[in-house]
């Protein structure tokens, strides 16, 4: 006959028979073998009472109402059909994430809510606007890429949660809002970054919007994993991590920047080009090119915006990187280096695109928009 399972006791329960096991060992009439038993006794209630507390702040808490988003208005900045161009994919893009993420009613309804309240709660979009650019100038359909457009952000957003960790940049505030670490707690995070990393590469492989051959799909799937990886971003985040408090030259600070931020906006780029299966070699190369030269000016500006913008708009802390004593571009080469490496990489950017008829104007419009934004 199987054994009866004791029952947990409930907090209230558990915390009397603590006190009065305490009581007794103190009066100290105990034989040895009745103290060890007393003892062992004691570790389990207060793991029970430990548990019980931390169960009850994890309630609060997700209960808790979630803070508003900050009223910002990013495409204000931008010119009128960029504007439009961007709200378009970015609806187009949180649709598909939306219909992705697993709801917050499917158990564990944590972790879910978590991953929702990361990857829906804001964000400009950017690496979206580029897989749905690069297909536009090469004539493809933009309804066919929103596999493609999400699993890059899937990734960026988990990039984001495991940045913010304390054990990384130990960040509160991200995108106007408590970071995940912050809002639910780290394990949550973690995994949270586990979850949205493997997502993407789920959508990737069953995504049904993509007319493309399994070769294709197979090559869109290996060139996210190895741009996410320690050969790419988690590699960068390696260097970054390495490098604080550091005196870096400039070639070692452009290769952690191309590879902690510029090999997720190259990916996004490459995924909008094998979406279309374009076969022009020379066109690819250069909007390889031009991804590269942009991923790194995306970098650069973000190091200057974390000394020139403040904390309301940018969403996140300003001034984080002195404080960490971090490697960036206006610390190695003061605020207006930093301003005309940006400007330079931006030219770079849009001689590659020269050739390319009105249909690439998009990936010139986010080009200026990278270097140009405030947040
Ligand atoms: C921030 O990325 C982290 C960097 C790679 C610099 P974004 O500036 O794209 O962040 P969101 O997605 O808009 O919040
Ligand atoms: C983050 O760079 C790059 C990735 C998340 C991969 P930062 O640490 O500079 O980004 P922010 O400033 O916190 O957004
Ligand atoms: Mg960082
Ligand atoms: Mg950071
Ligand atoms: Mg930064």
């Amino acid at each position: 006959m199987p054994r009866k399972k004791a029952s947990t006791p409930s907090f209230e329960e558990a915390l009397n028979e603590l006190e009065s096991l305490v009581e007794t060992m103190e009066q100290g009439d105990l034989t040895l073998e009745e103290s060890l038993k007393s003892f062992e006794r004691g570790v389990v209630l207060t793991r029970t009472c430990q548990q019980a507390l931390k169960n009850a702040e994890q309630k609060s808490r997700s209960s808790a109402p979630t803070p508003p988003m900050p009223n910002w208005n990013p495409l204000m900045q931008t010119n009128p059909e960029l504007q439009a161009f961007l709200k378009r994919c970015q609806n187009q893009v949180e649709n598909a994430l939306d219909h992705w993420l697993p709801a917050t009613t499917i158990i564990p309804e944590q972790l879910h809510a978590a991953m929702r309240y990361t990857t829906l709660g804001g964000g400009k979009r950017v690496r979206p606007v580029l897989v749905y650019a690069t297909s536009k100038a090469l004539g493809g359909d933009t309804r066919q890429l929103d596999g493609a457009a999400c699993a890059v952000e899937l990734i960026h957003a988990y990039s984001l949660v495991h940045d913010d960790l304390p054990a990384m940049d130990d960040d509160d505030l991200r995108r106007g809002r408590p970071t995940c670490h912050k809002q639910y707690d780290e394990a949550t995070a973690i995994l949270v970054g586990d979850a949205l990393q493997t997502l993407a590469f789920q959508v990737l492989c069953k995504d049904k919007t993509m007319a493309i051959n399994a070769k294709t799909r197979l090559e869109m799937i290996q060139t996210l994993a190895t741009a996410s990886g320690s050969r790419g971003m988690a590699g960068g985040q390696a260097l970054d991590l390495a490098a604080e408090g550091e005196a870096l030259n400039l070639a070692e600070l452009e290769n952690l920047h191309i590879h902690k931020t510029g090999a997720l906006i190259r990916a996004s780029v490459r995924l909008g080009t094998l979406a279309t299966e374009h076969d022009d070699g020379k066109l690819v190369q250069k909007l390889d090119h031009y991804a590269k030269c942009i991923g790194l000016a995306f970098q650069v500006r973000d190091d200057i915006l974390d000394i020139e913008g403040n904390t309301e708009t940018l969403g996140k802390t300003q001034g984080k990187d002195q404080a960490q004593l971090k490697s960036t571009y206006p610390a190695l080469l003061g605020l207006q280096g930093a301003r005309d490496t940006a400007k330079q990489l931006l030219t770079e950017a849009l001689d590659s695109l020269g050739g390319m008829d009105k249909k690439a104007d998009p990936l010139r419009w986010i080009a200026n928009y990278i270097v140009g934004r405030s947040y």
